[in-house]
């Protein structure tokens, strides 16, 4: 299979041209046949229907008595009328008049065959350098009308109809073949050029882009999508350098908190209040761990590519009274307001933590009060509806989405003291995207409503044993 071989390792450019000119080649040589097939038989059709009727004409003439001797015919036509005993009695001018051109058992034979088809003669024999056609038909009182026609031009014709084809396909074929190279080439030429632009886009140049052909065609198609693909990976590099950094920066005031203290703690060992610098470590260490945490639920997250890590039941009822249950020591009363057990379905660790972000804002910025509630709707899509509000100073609208995004913090100088580094909402964000829902804040007038939406089990899923949602 060498041939094979060598043919894979050709290029596209070769491969399609040689494909396309040999089928081409084919095709043409195929037309060429039966172009010259069917010449060469409609040219006979047409001389034999010629002979067929200038007999019919002369036997009307010998039966009626008015034919005259030499006999009329047109151009080269041959005519010998024979009586019963076979003597030719009537001829053309300069025909034989001796000798039939076919003899008696071929003129019955040709007369009991009587198809109309005529017959193929050599006419060197009788002194004529043409093939000829010949048709026998017969008249009164015995006589037999013969009918000659040369044959030689047809012959001449259809063979220079062959020279013509014999030079003109091949040359056609070079022409096509040349037209294929070239167009194919220049179909080619736009994928040689992403080629290159693909090469050219290294790891260290950022912010590149294939070159897009301005046909709109597959090529252009590619071109976009693989530009399109090239955005999103940036977007995606430039988010993971953004979260790194940010990360970083977030690790960097803690320690050097821990740092300070225990330094100047051990600067005066004998003078330290050890508790309080232990207290104050420890405080530095919880805010520490926490964002491991945060960082950890917003790097399951991306790794879980927009899904809930699981798909159990979980009931959003019983799991707002054991959350807020681990808020009963806090600065405010946390209220659940709810009408009974509401299913939903997905990982019950990520749902919980929706609820511990939530409340735990609410709390720090309520003044009196934070009110959990929850409510189905029914309807087409039916809906859990979730809420955490509070009585706090609340949001200005326009940051209201701002808050989102990962480590927005508003009141930095205050939370950086209670609150987080400002991934709880990009968690709560993400992890309710992920389970179909989304989130959303709202004026509480006065204070803060975050208002969750997740989708619920239809009717018939709940319904029908056995399946799990969805
Ligand atoms: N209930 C609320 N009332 C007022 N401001 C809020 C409330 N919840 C969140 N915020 C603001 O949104 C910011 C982002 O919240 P979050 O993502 O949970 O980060 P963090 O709690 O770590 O600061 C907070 O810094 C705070 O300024
Ligand atoms: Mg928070």
């Amino acid at each position: 299979m060498a041939v094979l071989r060598w043919w894979r390792r050709q290029s596209l450019r070769f491969r399609l041209t040689a494909a396309a000119s040999v089928v081409l080649a084919l095709a043409l040589a195929a037309a060429a046949s039966v172009l010259l097939g069917v010449l060469g038989q409609a040219l006979i059709a047409t001389t034999d229907e010629a002979a067929h009727q200038q007999a019919r004409q002369v036997v009307s003439l010998v039966d009626t008595g008015r034919l005259t001797d030499p006999v009329d015919a047109p151009g080269g036509t041959i005519v010998q009328v024979l009586d019963h005993t076979g003597r030719i009695t009537y001829a053309t001018a300069g025909a034989d008049r001796l000798v039939p051109l076919l003899s008696a058992r071929a003129r019955a034979a040709e007369l009991r065959r009587g198809d109309g088809e005529a017959l193929f003669l050599d006419g060197r024999p009788y002194g004529i350098p043409d093939p000829l056609r010949v048709v026998v038909h017969s008249a009164d009182h015995g006589r037999t009308v013969i009918v000659a026609r040369p044959f030689g031009e047809i012959v001449t014709s259809v063979a220079t109809t062959r020279r013509l084809l014999v030079v003109g396909t091949p040359l056609l074929m070079v022409l096509l073949a040349a037209a294929s190279w070239v167009i194919i080439g220049r179909t080619l030429r736009p994928i040689e050029a992403l080629r290159r632009g693909a090469a050219d886009i290294s790891g260290r140049v950022r912010s590149r882009r294939l070159p897009v052909p301005e046909s709109h065609d597959e090529v252009h198609g590619l071109a976009t999508t693989l530009n399109d693909m090239l955005a999103r990976l940036e977007a995606a590099d430039a988010r993971q350098r953004a979260l790194v950094s940010d990360a970083a920066h977030e690790l960097r005031s803690p320690l050097a908190s821990m740092r300070l203290q225990l330094e100047v703690a051990l600067g005066h060992p004998d003078r330290q209040d050890w508790p309080e610098t232990a207290a104050g470590v420890l405080e530095d260490t919880l805010r520490l761990s926490r964002l491991a945490e945060d960082l950890l639920a917003l790097a399951r997250l991306d790794e879980s590519g927009g899904r809930p890590a699981r798909r159990d039941p979980v009931d959003l009822d019983d799991l707002a009274r054991q959350t807020a249950d681990r808020y009963a020591e806090a600065r405010v009363a946390v209220t659940v307001e709810s009408l009974g057990p509401i299913i939903v379905y997905g990982d019950a660790i990520d749902l919980g933590r929706v609820l511990t972000n939530l409340i735990d804002n609410a709390v720090r910025h309520a003044g009196s009060k934070v009110e959990v509630s929850l409510r189905a709707i029914a309807g087409p899509v039916p809906e859990a509806v979730l809420t955490v509000a509070d009585d706090g100073p609340g949001i200005p609208e326009a940051d209201r989405e701002r808050v989102f995004d990962r480590f927005t913090r508003l009141d930095s100088a205050r939370s950086r003291d209670e609150g987080g580094a400002g991934l709880g909402l990009a968690i709560v964000r993400e992890t309710v995207q992920a389970h179909g829902g989304r989130v959303s804040l709202d004026d509480a007038a006065p204070g803060l409503r975050a208002v969750v939406h997740l989708p619920l089990p239809r009717e018939e899923d709940s319904r029908r044993p056995g399946r799990s949602f969805p």
